[in-house]
């Protein structure tokens, strides 16, 4: 079973199970993380907000626009910013490290892209 860890806002790291063709957000409701998904999905909410490892965003697929609109609206916009629920898992993904918002991690910046 492929995992992502999740750093939090404390700084904890959570590693959990990461089924296949589940949404990043949706892993995170299923183990309790502080993602709260509002639109369940529908990219109309930025409030599934995470900030993806840099050794992880290249690895992901190609954010559309309406991801990047919706992205503009969220709290501690980073360079590898991405709305959870449009990361669908998969086995390429095994090992994803993402951190919330407001989390400390040695890897996100500030304000790169002047929304700060
Ligand atoms: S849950 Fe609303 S955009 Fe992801």
């Amino acid at each position: 079973m492929p995992k992502i860890t999740f750093i939090e806002k404390n700084g904890a790291k959570l590693e959990v199970d990461a089924p296949l063709g589940l949404s990043v957000m949706e892993i995170a409701l299923k183990n309790g993380i502080a993602i709260e998904g509002a639109c369940g999905g529908c990219l109309s909410c930025s409030t599934c907000h995470i900030i993806v490892h840099p050794d992880w965003y290249e690895k992901l697929d190609e954010i559309k626009e309406n991801e990047e609109d919706m992205l503009d609206l969220a709290f501690d916009i980073q360079k590898t910013s991405r709305l959870s629920c449009q990361i669908l898992m998969t086995n390429e993904l095994d090992g994803l490290i993402v951190a919330l918002p407001g989390a400390k991690t040695p890897w996100k910046d500030s304000g790169i892209n002047g929304l700060l």
